[in-house]
């Protein structure tokens, strides 16, 4: 965890709010496969890192509650009994919807005061969002000693994503940003809503991120049309969702979609296929099977599914191009973001310097390169 945000957030409170917090720590995630699998009732396979969102709360005597984003240095006030969504984009419909989401679960808080800051870059595809919404009501419920259940409390930040955001995501960043832990990452059965985890261990191996640094919306219809378009076809197979098709039982219904979502419908049956099959590689220590899975993910993401960019499509390339990378792939909703890479560990600095170069003579700006620790979910910061 920084300690250097830890400090800033607690400062930037104090000095606003003249009290002394209760500080959360939320991470965001990365997925290893499995993507657009989650609202599908499908699996995924992510884990929460050590990057994120810190927030500092302390319940407020006023009648009514601030919240304060210090990166933008913007704080709104509200009334409790008074929530409406604000406009599209704005990140006061992550704090505001938490808390109208908990109001309808009958959980009410009193007034309260926050202040947030974070360092996962944003629009990169590795939920900032779900951190934001997570470390809401995480600390809402610490502070009013509500008793919800982390479970209880990601359907809520899932709620506030469909209903103040207008995201109709899945469960899987709510998921991985809760229930993370120390070098492991989660099969995760969205389904059940229940998670087997992996300790990881790619010995000689690691993963990297490569950030486009192209920012992606979710809030754009594309997910959501995506989403209706994959329930649709369940309807049409008279299935609960499409985890529960097989290839066979989309050719049955072939002639009644559009090409183009008969491919999407397609991709994530194979998808869901590849996360299961990922996961027993893994337990075989099969990096190159893994690794394969991993590039054909992103081959479907691309083609079929359609939800990547020029950008991820080139450094997809540019690490096939490199013996030393055993699979890489877009991850996240997709239009941006990062790029996953399994790759071996002494081959990372040099494969740096060139996909750097590479990157910014084909699109004239840079990508950024993270590692990534895997880390604990949500949680008191002591
Ligand atoms: C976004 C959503 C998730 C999931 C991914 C794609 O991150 O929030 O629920 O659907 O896209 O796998």
């Amino acid at each position: 965890m920084n300690s250097t945000l830890i400090s800033k957030v607690k400062d930037s409170f104090i000095n606003k709010f003249n009290a002394d917090p209760l500080m959360i720590f939320s991470p965001g995630r990365i997925n290893i496969i499995g993507e657009h699998t989650d609202y599908n009732d499908g699996f995924v396979f992510p884990a929460a890192v050590d990057k994120g969102i810190v927030a500092a709360f302390h319940k407020s005597d006023d009648k009514v509650s601030t919240a304060y984003a210090i990166d933008m240095n913007e704080s709104i006030v509200f009334e409790l009994d008074k929530l409406k969504p604000s406009s599209e984009g704005s990140w006061e419909n992550y704090v505001l919807g938490v808390v109208a989401e908990m109001q309808n679960k009958n959980k009410v808080v009193g007034n309260f005061n926050i202040a947030f800051s974070g360092d996962i870059p944003a629009g990169s595809g590795m939920s900032s969002s779900a951190a934001l919404e997570n470390s809401v009501v995480f600390g809402l419920n610490e502070l009013f000693n509500l008793g919800l259940s982390k479970t209880e409390m990601i359907l809520i930040s899932q709620k506030a994503e469909h209903n103040y955001v207008g995201v109709n995501c899945g469960i899987m960043d709510q998921y991985a940003s809760m229930f993370g832990i120390e070098n492991n990452a989660l099969l995760l059965d969205c389904r059940t809503v229940e998670a087997t985890p992996f300790e990881i261990n790619f010995k000689d191996h690691e993963l990297i991120l490569i950030n486009t640094n192209v920012k992606h919306s979710l809030s754009d219809s594309a997910y959501n049309d995506r989403r209706s378009a994959c329930e649709n076809i369940a309807s049409l197979l008279d299935i609960k969702a499409l985890r529960d098709a097989t290839e066979a039982d989309l050719l049955t219904i072939k002639d009644q979609v559009t090409p183009e979502n008969y491919q999407k419908a397609l991709y994530v049956v194979q998808e869901n296929n590849r996360a299961v099959k990922a996961s027993q590689a893994m337990l075989d220590g099969d990096l190159e099977t893994l690794g394969a899975l991993i590039y054909g993910s992103h081959e479907g993401l691309s083609k079929q599914y359609k939800v990547s960019c020029d950008e991820l499509d080139f450094l997809v390339e540019q690490a096939k191009l490199n013996a030393h990378i055993l699979g890489a792939r877009m991850m996240g909703g997709g239009f941006g973001g990062c790029t996953i890479n399994l790759i071996s560990k002494n081959a990372v600095e040099t494969f740096k310097t060139t996909v750097s170069k590479a990157y910014k003579a084909k699109f004239n700006k840079d990508c950024s390169i993270y590692a990534v620790k895997l880390s604990n979910g949500t949680h008191v910061i002591k």
